[in-house]
């Protein structure tokens, strides 16, 4: 897309956003119309009012019944070489099969269903089946661990959780089913845990009788040949996924049928110019939303071929991701900058032993992309030859919001410009356009069709997190710049949230899981800038009256968090202090924290206690 296209797309489509929706959405199937494109009542949105639809219907019926049928619709390699390929005519198969079984568990339209899966095909398979029934899925990403797992399951009152016996990582075997029994013994909602085997005799579980079922054996049963895809309501939630806020408890962001088939969908097309012969990899987990969006839902709307690979960037060696670009023929390759800042520590020889010609566009997304690391993307990687797209958007907002376009001019580290029908800006703490340049919170204007509808059992912190900062905006917790040319770039989070290698880590959380220690008394911790990860975790902890610092003791919290919470929690570095700074409110200030750590200026400190 030339620049100028893009100025003049862009403006035609925030002039009359309504038509330029209603043109989108009727790209895809819908079992009845809208009436209206969308409402607004701030701050909850609705969009295509009064439609019915069924997102698994478009890309499960809407493939497999034409010329798609046999096109492969995911091409899955296991860390330990194990292939396994899946047509659309076979996913749909696959789900028909699974829909039974959880309807035979009393799975009905609404109810809501954990998946606590490894990257494997039975992780897309189940989060396909849910929304073909109207059940509302709940993807726990398998590196979270026993808390972080039936936090989630509390919260969402699930009623079935799918797991599986285990998973390979880096070579070794994390027992997962043995996580979520320690999980389930805190989570009373759940009725039913069905089991996808990975592992097999390798692995010992614990299988409860009466609760536990293996996946294999109940979709061996053959519980019924066809199962009628849930007519939704355009505004029926589709999922809740869990993320990191800035107070200790994770929330639980929902997203409903309509609106986010329609935003995941036209930003794949458009954004990675995605092509009907294209194969697709985009290296996310479906634990996050970025394998919500532009792993299972976005790719298998347009009826994409992708590939799935289950393991580690590195494993068993570091070529290993080029060797399946490499095997495949990728031509769609999206990524986190913090695994190609890893992968260029390897060296140029393990990248140019192979041959990537078959490379048509890269993207980056979850963190800012520095602009040696996007040298090298482009480069070494794409020889000069595939446009970057540095893709901006959160778990709430669902899908693209900021981004490169092929084609448009690329400036290493700016992300780019709002997406068609999407209005951002950079504004002062009264809500005042920021000048070019200058640095200032970046807000969104009310509304897009994947907006996060709400928080899930919670509207009041939906309203007070969103929509309070910048009175009528969207506030995205980002600082951002703007350039004359009206590229924006995102500086980083301005609240209590921490990004470590891409991932979204809220501080009270993980301060949470040290203080559950029985030797800590109270902790704060902050992010500290990292070549590699953009951030590390540093805690400082306060330790109970007669409990004795050590290395032991810092080792003990450190396995104590990966416990709790997964191994991407852990603290990088502990400082045990006497007291932490805080206001005469009590609270915790972790900005004077993070001032002295990486000695930048530590605002406004008025309100601390001297
Ligand atoms: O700080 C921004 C950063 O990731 C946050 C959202 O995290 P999460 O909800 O986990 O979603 C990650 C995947 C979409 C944002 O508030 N972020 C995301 N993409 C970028 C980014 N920072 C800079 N550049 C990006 N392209």
């Amino acid at each position: 897309m030339e620049p100028r296209e893009y100025d003049e797309w862009y403006k035609k489509s925030i002039e009359n956003r309504d038509e330029f929706w209603d043109k989108i959405a009727r790209e895809l199937d819908w079992f009845e119309p809208w009436d209206k494109v969308w409402e607004w009542n701030e701050p909850f949105a609705r969009w295509f009012v009064g439609a019915k639809c069924n997102i698994a219907y478009n890309i499960l019926e809407r493939n497999a019944t034409t010329w798609r049928k046999n096109k492969l619709a995911i091409i899955w390699e296991g860390e330990n070489g194990e292939i396994r390929t899946l047509s659309y005519y076979q996913l749909a198969q696959e789900c028909e099969k699974f829909a039974a079984v959880l309807k035979s568990f009393g799975v009905r339209k609404g109810d809501r269903v954990t998946i606590y899966l490894p990257r494997i095909p039975e992780q897309i398979i189940s989060m396909l089946t849910c929304a073909k029934i109207g059940a509302v899925h709940n993807v726990v990403y398998s590196g979270l661990s026993v808390e972080a797992l039936s936090e989630r399951i509390r919260d969402s009152q699930s009623k079935i959780l799918i797991t599986a016996d285990g998973s390979y990582m880096h070579g070794r075997t994390l027992e997962l089913k043995k996580i979520a029994d320690e999980a389930l013994s805190r989570s009373p909602t759940i009725e039913a845990c069905i089991v996808v085997r990975r592992i097999g005799e390798k692995m010992i579980v614990n299988m409860e009788p009466g609760r536990d079922y293996w996946y294999h054996e109940l979709m061996a049963l053959r519980l019924a040949n066809e199962v009628k895809t849930e007519v939704m309501d355009a505004e029926d939630p589709l999922f809740i996924l869990y993320t990191s806020g800035t107070t200790g408890k994770p929330k639980g962001v929902v997203h409903a049928h309509g609106g986010y088939m329609v935003g995941t969908y036209i930003t794949t097309k458009v954004d990675f110019d995605l092509k009907e012969e294209d194969t697709y990899w985009c290296t996310g987990d479906a634990g996050w939303i970025t394998g919500h969006s532009y792993v299972v839902y976005g790719p298998l709307l347009n009826g994409a071929t992708e590939i799935i690979y289950e393991g580690a960037v590195n494993y068993p060696y570091p070529d290993k991701w080029w060797s399946i670009i490499e095997r495949y023929g990728v031509s769609i390759f999206y990524t986190t900058p913090t695994a190609i800042r890893g992968l260029m520590r390897f060296g140029d020889a393990w990248t140019k032993r192979h041959n990537l010609s078959s490379l048509r566009i890269l993207g980056t997304v979850g963190e800012p992309i520095n602009p040696v690391a996007w040298d090298w993307l482009y480069t070494v990687v794409g020889n000069g030859r595939c446009p970057i797209v540095d893709t901006y958007w959160q778990t709430e907002t669902g899908m693209h919001t900021i981004t490169t376009i092929p084609g448009m001019k690329m400036k290493p580290g700016w992300a780019g410009k709002p997406f068609f029908g999407i209005e951002s800006l950079v504004v002062d703490d009264k809500g005042k356009p920021v000048r070019a340049q200058e640095i200032g919170h970046l807000v969104l204007k009310p509304s897009w069709p994947s907006m996060l509808r709400g928080l899930y059992n919670d509207p009041e912190r939906y309203r007070e997190k969103y929509w309070t900062t910048i009175p009528g905006y969207y506030y995205t917790g980002d600082a951002a710049k703007i350039d004359e040319e009206g590229y924006i770039q995102i500086i980083g989070r301005e609240d209590d949230v921490i990004k470590v290698s891409g991932y979204r880590l809220g501080s009270a959380e993980i301060e949470s899981a040290i203080v559950s220690h029985p030797g800590v008394n109270e902790a704060a911790v902050i992010p500290k800038p990292d070549e590699l990860k953009g951030n590390i975790i540093k805690a400082f902890v306060v330790l109970k009256q007669g409990v004795e610092p050590s290395n032991e003791l810092k080792q003990e919290i450190i396995e104590h968090v990966a416990h709790e919470l997964g191994s991407i929690a852990k603290p990088s570095e502990i400082e045990f202090v006497e007291s932490l700074p805080k206001t005469r409110s009590g609270k915790i200030m972790r900005r004077l924290l993070r001032a002295k750590e990486v000695g930048t200026e530590a605002g406004d400190l008025s309100t601390l206690e001297q």
